[in-house]
């Protein structure tokens, strides 16, 4: 006799809770493990400090970054072997294109091996010496290709992205006040274009309203002024969006990420990130002679204009990526999984950037350590502390990341002094979580004796990539030759 009371599948409405999983299961494992407190203390010794010096083997939960560390799908993997490796034509670039075209909306498309590659060449086609180029917080290599082509970056974002502690559900908006304010001084021909990112990776993943998107392009027809999308994360934006946003809840992502896109007149991807791939990117707009310029230029730079830096297999993958990155299911779990991490950090009193974003937790190294100025890398020294800790590798996104102001040599000094957590997309697991609360716990517990470091080795661009660090000892001050507004460091600190 059946026993009705039992009710498979719901049982945990009996706790007061559903729980909700992953749409995926494990067919292969990449066996990872953990060095002992020695054995890192001399890793994190060669590498200068940097986590981006260590060797991966030495690692032992990877969140340096969620870009190229993706875990393909099986259909993405039978699709390598569809690879069609002709130099010119490859039916795998048809692919791609028309998935672009599909998803994205955009007319014409230049494929890139990477984000940056498409940067360089939107930069050097679309800036001339001397303009402006406005964007919702800068981006290292957005922002370095831009100054390369002789443009100046102006941060146009609203206030409380800077605020770690905001709970403004939309901390990638623009500010239409300040933007408008910089196309009254400089005068509309003299902004190159519009660079609006979604989400806004350095304020901590945080997602760009469709209302905001709205608003900003309407601005910039106003003004004949192009916008131009960074679509690295658009698909984690579009997630955010169904959540928060009044007239969204219920549709799909795929048709907000098309609408959110249809805002610009162009866009480019980093496709190591929302793309579900471990290489390459793309640059997609509406322009015809535009897209001329563009297509001429890739074969200078990155390859023919059918594969731009790609094998035809990489272009095939992508393909798939992008559809499988608009699922529902998918992406509910992606954030989800970044989610369920904050949370835990939230509970436990850790300071962290609020609300937590899309691709990653960002621990606020200012909080953690009020007793160190910005000149002694507080970022940084967390990263450090958390792989001393445990193995586990986060990145450092404060000072050391922001590099310095060409024009007056100066270190820029951002509010945000954060070290990220990045989630890598389908590869780690709940308890894998778990195990980075604790040694997050752990550093925070241990906060107050941080000395923090010196840079000894700087190189000239990109410096947070290959930069070399020392311990300061307890009591040594930090110096730092660029002076300036360590004031108003100490004065903003938590
Ligand atoms: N735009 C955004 C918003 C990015 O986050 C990145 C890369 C790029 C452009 C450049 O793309 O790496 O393919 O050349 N972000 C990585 C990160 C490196 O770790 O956040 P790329």
């Amino acid at each position: 006799m059946p026993d009705d009371t039992f009710v498979p599948h719901t049982m945990g409405q009996q706790f007061g809770r559903r729980s909700w999983a992953e749409p995926w299961k494990i067919k292969m494992v990449e066996p990872i493990r953990q060095l002992d407190r020695a054995g890192r203390e001399r890793a994190i010794r060669e590498a200068g400090y940097n986590t981006f010096l260590l060797r991966s083997d030495d690692v032992y939960i990877d969140l340096l970054t969620d870009s190229g560390t993706n875990a393909m799908s099986d259909r993405q993997w039978a699709a390598i072997m569809l690879g069609d490796e002709a130099y010119a034509g490859s039916r795998n670039f048809y692919h791609l294109e028309g998935a672009i075209q599909r998803r994205f909306g955009y007319r014409y498309v230049v494929p890139t091996h990477q984000g940056r590659g498409a940067e360089h060449l939107i930069s050097r086609t679309a800036i001339k010496p001397g303009q402006w180029v406005p964007g919702n917080m800068y981006f290292t290599t957005t922002r370095l290709h831009q100054e390369l082509a002789g443009g100046t970056f102006v941060d146009v974002i609203i206030d409380e992205a800077h605020d770690p502690t905001s709970l403004h559900p939309f901390k990638g908006d623009m500010d239409l006040a300040k933007l408008e304010a910089l196309i009254a001084r400089v005068g509309p021909e003299q902004i190159a274009y519009v660079s609006l990112a979604a989400t806004v990776n350095m304020a901590g993943g945080q997602p760009v309203s469709m209302a905001n998107a709205r608003a900003v392009s309407e601005l910039c027809q106003r003004h004949g002024i192009r916008l131009f999308l960074d679509a690295t994360r658009v698909v984690e934006n579009a997630f955010f969006i169904e959540e928060r946003e009044p007239g969204f809840a219920g549709r799909s992502v795929a048709s907000i990420v098309h609408e959110f896109c249809s805002h610009a007149d162009g866009a480019w991807m980093s496709a190591k990130k929302d793309g579900l791939v471990n290489i390459g990117g793309w640059l997609a707009v509406n322009d015809e002679e535009l897209f001329e310029e563009l297509r001429n230029l890739v074969v200078v730079f990155e390859g023919l204009h059918t594969y731009g830096g790609l094998a035809g297999r990489d272009m095939e993958a992508l393909a798939v990526g992008i559809e499988e990155s608009l699922e529902d299911a998918y992406i509910r779990a992606r954030v989800g999984q970044v989610r369920y991490l904050g949370e835990l950090l939230t509970d436990w009193g850790v300071a962290i950037v609020q609300p937590v974003g899309g691709h990653a937790v960002f621990l606020d190294a200012r909080r953690f350590y009020p007793h160190l100025p910005q000149d002694a890398f507080p970022a940084q020294t967390l990263a450090a502390e958390l792989y001393l800790d445990s193995g586990v590798r986060a990145m450092e996104r404060g000072i050391a990341s922001a590099g310095r102001d060409p024009k007056t040599g100066d270190h820029h000094r951002p509010k945000l002094e954060l070290t990220r957590l990045t989630i890598p997309r389908r590869v780690y697991t709940q308890a894998h979580m778990d195990v980075v609360a604790e040694s997050v716990k752990a550093v925070w517990d241990a906060r107050e004796s941080a000395t923090g470091l010196r840079m000894v080795y700087e190189p000239k661009y990109l410096r947070f990539f290959q930069a070399k660090f020392e311990p300061l000892a307890a009591g040594e001050t930090a110096t730092s030759e660029a002076g300036g507004s360590e004031a108003a460091y100490s004065s903003s600190r938590g």
